[in-house]
């Protein structure tokens, strides 16, 4: 926690009441419902999440204990229950009448479509698991996946979860570098791949980098390396390693009986950006977990048999594993998982496949309505009206705050009005949405996530811990544990009750690293933006410390600073400060430079952590005890004038140089 937010949320007054005709058959149908349901939790915690685990997931072993705070914040759910997730996702479905339903309809990048029954990805997934087997890879191993969005991709994790495998996926984006940290980190057996992926209509390498990645060294617990041909494109194959995936698992039996594992056995580990160091591992369970995706799916997502359900996220971020792997196939929903990108072949892809495969609830980011809203205001063509979006009837944001007036278009031109959206606030640690409007339920207000779901204790405090009244920011907390939260930080328990259960904060409320501020008459929060050195870009999460070394383990850079700044399309948009170690650069040699390292940072962490922005200076703004300044970095960064006192500044000077981009 480095500060207090003491933002205001936005001035907002307009309130939507959830269309009538939404409200008539949601799951929860209205205010009572909610609070009745928020009621139930606060008089008997334990009752509450026992029921709801009881009637939304299948146990082979059912649990007797709910909730063992003995060792917290290690938290333990359901802990003597047994279960099987890919069980819970695909053959339940075959139990009760969907074996035949559209589980995915895969839209490729090109366009085709591709329709996979339960039946026949339960096939799929019982092929894989065994050919995993095949391969000696056991419960508790842990596999990297690092493929693009596709069938396959959405296969190889639920084949995890069969055999009880506990799988890493790694953001395809996500450099050679970036990949080989994450391997040795989780001490994987194998890497699940693709030979390339296709995005806008280019191949791009996935297999290549994975080679890179494990000649980097350090990755000798990889046996296997095992790779879906997605493009029949060249790549280098080393024997007695490399497998193509359908060797693997044409000869095997379609059966394979699921390994029962307990409700805390780890079901996957995520790597999130934090303030510090390097990513995190974020463990989540297989019980609670799968608990808290399947229910949402029907609280905040009012999934219903009959609903075409399109998430845009990618399986290498959180939003992929809850929304799309895990959620929809738990509660037998059809879906849409979708290879390209929003702006292939133009920016009228989204509406377009909504009309196609008649889409009744989609779910996106902030960021890239904002950036559909400009390509519509430029080419009228791209425009939704231009659509038949009749099909829609819920909308979703996630992953960064959705500033109002791309609310209110998202509203009008894609729900005509008459679809709620649900504005979910949640993290890679929280397994699933903490604070959304309920569809049917809560009255929206564009820009703000409203109120928590039943059982969630969110509340906002100062930094001592203490409660602070509606309408004055603070610090977003939890204060009771919850069964879809992160379980501890693979490799590093410390790092986890350091992080997330402070001892400023009495070590036992769960701290979200963001800012929030709780409207005066409804109580609803609005989320103020992070509070610590993570930025948000385009929704996805970024730690300037993590650049800041990127940008240092450059021979030519002796110091870097990274701050965020705000941007009208991204929400944040990074801004680099760079003291060389050569003479500071001007010109045509700066832009150079600032080229060269951008790419550099690319490189070694990935093209989304590339700064937008380097400005070179000859020193960075510092105290005299040698602090950076960060928060005059951030006021330069804006183009805005410095007033705050710089009389603690060693060299005031620098500021000037600084003020610009190169
Ligand atoms: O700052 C919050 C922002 O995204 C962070 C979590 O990022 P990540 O773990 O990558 O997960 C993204 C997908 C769940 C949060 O700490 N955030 C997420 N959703 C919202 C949001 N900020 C405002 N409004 C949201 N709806």
């Amino acid at each position: 926690m480095t500060s207090t937010t003491t933002q205001q949320g936005p001035q907002e007054s307009r309130i939507f009441p959830s269309p009538a005709a939404f409200a008539a058959q949601a799951t929860v149908s209205g205010m009572d419902a909610y609070n009745a349901l928020c009621a139930e939790a606060a008089a008997d915690y334990e009752g509450f999440w026992g029921r709801l685990a009881k009637e939304n997931l299948v146990w082979q072993k059912p649990f007797t204990k709910v909730l063992n705070e003995d060792n917290a914040p290690f938290y333990k759910w359901f802990e003597d229950g047994h279960l099987n997730v890919s069980y819970n996702c695909l053959d339940r479905n075959l139990q009760n009448g969907n074996a035949d339903k559209t589980a995915i309809i895969f839209e490729a990048d090109d366009g085709k479509s591709v329709h996979v029954t339960y039946k026949e990805l339960h096939e799929k997934v019982c092929k894989f698991a065994n050919g995993l087997k095949s391969r000696g890879i056991k419960k508790g191993d842990r596999v990297i996946i690092y493929m693009s969005m596709s069938v396959e991709g959405v296969a190889a994790m639920q084949a995890c979860a069969r055999i009880g495998a506990t799988h890493s996926v790694v953001f395809g984006g996500f450099s050679a570098k970036s990949l080989q940290e994450r391997i040795i980190d989780a001490g994987a057996v194998a890497v699940i791949t693709a030979d390339e992926q296709m995005r806008g209509g280019k191949q791009l390498p996935l297999k290549a980098i994975v080679d890179e990645a494990l000649a980097l060294g350090g990755c000798d617990t990889i046996k296997d390396v095992i790779v879906y041909k997605r493009t029949g494109g060249n790549i280098n194959f080393v024997a007695g390693r490399d497998l193509w995936l359908h060797d693997l698992v044409d000869n095997q039996s379609a059966e394979c009986e699921p390994e029962w594992v307990d409700a805390e056995h780890p079901l996957f580990i995520l790597y999130t950006s934090g303030s510090t160091g390097t990513p995190k591992g974020v463990q989540h369970s297989s019980g609670g977990y799968l608990l808290w995706a399947a229910l949402t799916m029907k609280w905040s997502f009012d999934i219903k048999p009959n609903d075409v359900y399109w998430c845009t996220a990618d399986i290498g971020w959180v939003t992929g594993h809850s929304y799309i792997a895990y959620g929809p196939t738990a509660v037998g929903a059809t879906q849409v998982v979708f290879e390209g990108i929003p702006t292939f072949p133009n920016a009228g892809r989204f509406w377009g496949t909504i009309a196609k495969h008649k889409v009744s609830i989609f779910y996106t980011a902030p960021t890239a309505i904002r950036s559909l809203i400009k390509a519509s205001d430029l080419d009228a063509s791209v425009h939704p009206k231009n659509y038949d979006l009749s099909s829609v009837r819920l909308l979703g944001t996630v992953g960064e705050p959705i500033n109002p007036e791309a609310w209110m278009w998202y509203y009008t031109q894609v729900g005509r009005e008459v679809c709620p959206i649900v504005d979910t606030f949640w993290q890679t640690e929280t397994g699933g949405h903490m604070i959304t409007p309920l569809p049917g339920a809560t009255p929206m207000v564009p820009g703000s996530c409203t109120l928590p779901l039943p059982g969630i204790m969110a509340a906002i405090v100062d930094e001592s811990g203490a409660d602070v009244p509606n309408g004055q920011g603070g610090i977003l907390v939890v204060k009771r544990p919850w069964p879809s939260m992160i379980r501890t930080i693979w490799n590093n328990p410390d790092r986890f009750k350091s992080s997330y259960f402070p001892e400023e904060l009495g070590g036992k409320m769960y701290l979200a690293g963001d800012g929030a501020i709780r409207n005066k008459d409804t109580g609803y929060f609005t989320i103020t933006g992070r509070i610590d050195d993570v930025l948000n870009v385009s929704g996805h999460r970024m730690g300037t410390m993590e650049i800041e070394s990127a940008l240092v383990a450059n021979p030519l850079v002796a110091e870097a600073a990274v701050v965020g700044k705000p941007d009208e399309t991204t929400g944040e948009s990074i801004c680099a400060f760079v003291v060389l170690k050569q003479a500071r650069p001007t010109g045509d040699d700066a832009k150079k430079l600032a080229l060269e390292l951008r790419n550099w940072v690319a490189k070694e962490i990935g093209p989304i952590a590339k700064p937008k922005e380097i400005r070179f200076g000859d020193n960075l703004p510092k105290t005299r005890s040698g602090k950076i300044m960060r928060r005059l970095l951030r006021v330069l960064a804006k183009g805005e004038t410095i007033t705050q006192d710089v009389s603690t500044l060693e060299n005031p000077a620098i500021l000037e140089q600084l003020k610009e981009a190169s």
